[in-house]
């Protein structure tokens, strides 16, 4: 029987190229190779507020750009969250097994918090419902960008704390980051993450953005004062377009460096657009596409629902008896 792969995305803001080289890209990759879900977690987003029509549309949107990377429903589930009742359900099981000392610890919590005057239990339980969605469907590996490897190591806590307390019930999962792009830094401050949430002209690039879009912000990324590419020392916005244009183009270190070492900034910034550009171009034509297909995306979510709904309800089944919760057998 092939292994578990499970992992999952925020229908917030666009999905941008952080997105992709962190997790979207293995999640293509891998989908051959392992029994693969994949959710758009819509129970995560409503930790912030969202405006519900737009979240609605963000679920289709995001579907469809899963589907316009490669995710392909004849191997992998695509899945919304909401649609699966058990990963509240199991949630709040494992809820009850999690020390609130744990949650607090986490660092993504953490920034969040300091950041909000008021602040939502759901900011807290949110690791916890990620567990759930991991080890609802026992998944062995969880292809993620690097900030979600606190989250993940939270989830085996969780995971070990029940089967110590309840009797082996859940799979181990592991962690899987990109050899090369696990944490894309932002274009005008690399000393900060790309992410969806921070606004900016130059921030991030959206897989939507278009071709002079992308040019634009690339130019204008923040570099440093020195002559041209040192792979020494290159400072922190360097470093981060040589990342993108290498986990975009697949090269190795030493291509890297005979190619780019001593090239001027100017020139860099036009190579890592060009390989953006070219990467992205026939996604966003695909994505066009499949947006076009009236029905379409609706039918896979559909299906994807179907398909994960009986491996749901079996752990939920297992956890409560093994709680010694009521079920009818
Ligand atoms: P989310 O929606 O923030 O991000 C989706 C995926 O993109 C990765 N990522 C990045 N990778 C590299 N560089 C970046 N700048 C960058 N920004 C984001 C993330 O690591 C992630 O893999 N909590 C998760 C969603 C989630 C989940 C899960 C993931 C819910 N349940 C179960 C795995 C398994 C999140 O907010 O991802």
């Amino acid at each position: 029987m092939k292994k578990r792969v499970l992992s999952g995305i925020q229908p917030t803001g666009s999905p941008h190229i952080g997105n992709y080289l962190g997790a979207l890209k293995s999640w293509a990759r891998i989908q051959y190779d392992y029994d693969s879900i994949y959710c758009i977690v819509d129970l995560h987003a409503i930790t912030a507020y969202q405006d519900p029509l737009e979240l609605r549309n963000k679920i289709e949107e995001l579907a469809g750009m899963l589907l316009a990377i490669g995710i392909d429903p004849a191997h992998s589930a695509l899945v919304v969250q909401s649609s699966v009742p058990e990963h509240a359900e199991l949630a709040w099981m494992l809820t009850c097994v999690t020390p609130v000392g744990w949650l607090e610890r986490m660092t993504q919590y953490k920034a969040k918090s300091e950041a909000q005057e008021s602040i939502g239990d759901g900011l807290l339980q949110y690791p916890v419902l990620m567990a759930a969605d991991i080890l609802l469907y026992q998944a062995a590996i969880v292809p993620v960008g690097e900030d979600q490897t606190q989250h993940l190591e939270l989830a085996r806590d969780i995971a070990q704390r029940f089967n110590s307390l309840y009797g082996e019930t859940f799979v181990m999962p592991a962690t899987h980051l990109p050899t090369v792009g696990a944490r894309i830094m932002g274009l005008d401050d690399p000393e900060k993450k790309m992410s969806k949430s921070t606004s900016g002209a130059a921030h991030a690039i959206s897989l939507l953005d278009p071709p002079n879009v992308i040019r634009k912000k690339i130019m204008r990324a923040t570099t440093d004062s020195e002559p041209g590419v040192n792979f020494e020392n290159p400072g922190a916005g360097v470093r981060n377009l040589l990342t993108i244009f290498q986990a975009f183009n697949e090269w190795s270190d030493d291509r890297m460096k005979d190619h780019f070492t001593g090239m001027r900034y100017g020139d860099l910034k036009k190579q890592v657009a060009d390989a953006v550009v070219n990467a992205l171009t026939p996604i966003q034509q695909r994505y066009h596409e499949i947006r076009q297909e009236a029905g379409y995306i609706e039918r896979v979510l559909e299906e994807g629902a179907k398909r994960v709904g009986p491996l749901a309800r079996a752990t939920v089944h297992t956890a409560k008896k093994a709680m010694g919760l009521f079920t009818a057998d």
